[in-house]
């Protein structure tokens, strides 16, 4: 069978069956195609008052998609950012609020510098402080005029929907939010971004992007032991080098060789962001719904701003070894004989026909799995989630994905799933560490109560 004939098989049963992909999104749980064309009817739909200036609405329509406020603030098969989506959070679930427009459950009753409070500072108009799961210390960074665009889409843009908050599930003494505000003072950088001197107007605007609403490293800078990001901008060197958060690993967005972006050029970065694809890999996971709502209604200038912006960070987060060089000739040894090998019968049987005895996949339709940065990352959690659970809620241009990656929950043992990871992370020349069953058996308990 060749690549292509599997890939349209598994395009057909996957058409076929009614899947159910309620995992452990965490954050992204948001991401689904109607969600976004709802947000954009919504944008709109809502006839803006004769008062508001409706280009200002609309641009606020913009920087809400390059804040990706749909993600979080609308639940699954929800109102548009009505909230009420769960986020996991070390002291227990949170859920999101209303932010539209509805004067008793919203936030109707926001001024513009209530607003600005609460995107810039984490504080409700009430005067309560917001758990950290709102990005605003990275929205701190979002300038005056922008939070202004935004104000007046929320307000005049957005259909108000009238839905009460949910209490977070955190329970007494840990629910106190007045702990928040040491929190803020160690760890909230306040301020507006400022263009950095000595830099073009494409590195400043992708600086911009990517620190403020963009809050990528939200997800892909590594936490410290304030549950705080260890560097909100690239002075740290632990910016961006990669992160696990709610059963993902965010990868590596340095210009490291091997696990970041150092082989990517910008052209193939600024492909992904609009495609969810190129020659190095695929969207899955988490990134999914910043590219299903964020990324890929970005102008070219914008994400062509944040490519030469993350081309620009030096490698970080790397161990020191050689650049990946593709090297196929032991692995299709074993792949020739996988008699002796578990991991390689695994391959030949449930993998093959599709990722292919070279590994190097059908580009950009299936990514290869050879030097795939996520491949030979260090933290196999990404790996060991989309094997159990798959992928397929890519969608773009309102066109869901038309290649999902199978889940393999129902058909494969943890020890077989350690064992074809471990073969493709050594496959290849990868050499990435080794896959063990309770690495498996931890995954699969979390991501499955979690799909309830
Ligand atoms: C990663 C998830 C996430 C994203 C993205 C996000 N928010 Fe939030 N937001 C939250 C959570 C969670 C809360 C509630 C926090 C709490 O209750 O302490 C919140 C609260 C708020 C509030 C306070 C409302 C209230 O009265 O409770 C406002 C306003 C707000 N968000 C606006 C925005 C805007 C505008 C954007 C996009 C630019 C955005 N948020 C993006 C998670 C998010
Ligand atoms: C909600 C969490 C989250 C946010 C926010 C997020 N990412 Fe990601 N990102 C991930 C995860 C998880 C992966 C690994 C899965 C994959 O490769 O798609 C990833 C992968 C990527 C990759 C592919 C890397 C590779 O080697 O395959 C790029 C590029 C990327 N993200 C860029 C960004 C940019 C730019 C932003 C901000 C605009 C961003 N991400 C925001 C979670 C996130
Ligand atoms: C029907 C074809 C098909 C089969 C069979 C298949 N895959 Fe995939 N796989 C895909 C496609 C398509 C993608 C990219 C999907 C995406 O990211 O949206 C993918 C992506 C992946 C990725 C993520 C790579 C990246 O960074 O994008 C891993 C890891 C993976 N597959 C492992 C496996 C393993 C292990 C098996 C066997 C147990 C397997 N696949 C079987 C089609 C397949």
């Amino acid at each position: 069978m060749t690549m292509l004939n599997a890939l349209e098989q598994a395009r057909a049963a996957h058409a076929a069956r009614p899947t159910v992909r309620g995992l452990a999104r965490g954050f992204a749980a948001a991401a689904f195609a109607a969600v976004s064309a709802l947000c954009a009817s919504a944008a709109v739909a809502a006839p803006a008052p004769a008062s508001a200036d409706a280009a200002l609405v609309q641009r606020g329509a913009y920087l809400a998609q390059l804040g990706d406020c749909a993600a979080c603030h609308t639940a699954p098969h929800g109102k548009p950012f009505a909230g009420g989506l769960p986020m996991n959070s070390p002291l227990g679930t949170i859920y999101t609020t209303n932010i539209t427009p509805d004067p008793d459950t919203g936030i109707g009753h926001y001024s513009e510098e209530d607003f600005a409070r609460a995107l810039r500072e984490g504080v409700a108009r009430d005067g309560h402080n917001l758990y950290p799961a709102m990005p605003y210390p990275s929205y701190t960074k979002v300038n005056d005029d922008d939070v202004k665009a935004l104000y007046a889409y929320f307000l005049h843009g957005v259909e108000p929907v009238q839905q009460a908050n949910r209490d977070t599930d955190i329970r007494w003494p840990l629910n106190m939010r007045w702990p928040l505000k040491i929190w803020n003072a160690v760890f909230l950088d306040k301020g507006v971004y400022r263009d950095k001197p000595g830099k073009d107007v494409a590195w400043n605007r992708g600086a911009y992007l990517v620190q403020g609403l963009g809050h990528c490293g939200s997800c892909h800078t590594p936490r410290g032991v304030g549950f705080n990001e260890q560097a909100l901008d690239e002075s740290g060197s632990a910016f961006l080098t990669g992160a696990s958060l709610d059963g993902w690993f965010a990868t590596n967005l340095t210009g490291e060789h091997n696990t970041g972006l150092g082989r990517w050029s910008e052209a193939e970065l600024a492909q992904f962001l609009k495609t969810g694809a190129n020659a190095h890999a695929s969207a899955f996971g988490s990134m999914t719904s910043v590219i299903n709502n964020s990324t890929q209604a970005m102008t070219d200038s914008d994400v062509n701003a944040i490519a030469a912006y993350l081309k620009s960070l030096p490698a970080a987060g790397g161990d020191g070894g050689p650049a990946y060089a593709y090297d196929p000739q032991a692995t299709k040894a074993s792949l020739a004989r996988p008699a002796n090998d578990a991991g390689a019968r695994v391959y030949a049987a449930y993998c093959m026909h599709c990722h292919g005895v070279d590994g190097r996949g059908f580009a950009p339709m299936l990514a290869p799995l050879a030097g795939n940065p996520n491949v030979l990352g260090k933290d196999p959690v990404s790996l060991i989630n989309v094997t159990l659970n798959g992928t397929g809620d890519l969608v773009i241009g309102g066109i869901p994905a038309p290649y999902p990656m199978p889940a393999y929950a129902g058909t494969l043992d943890d020890r077989q799933i350690a064992d074809v990871l471990t073969f493709i992370r050594a496959g290849w020349n990868n050499r990435a560490d080794a896959v063990n069953a309770a690495q498996v058996a931890k995954l699969r308990s979390a991501t499955q109560s979690a799909a309830r």
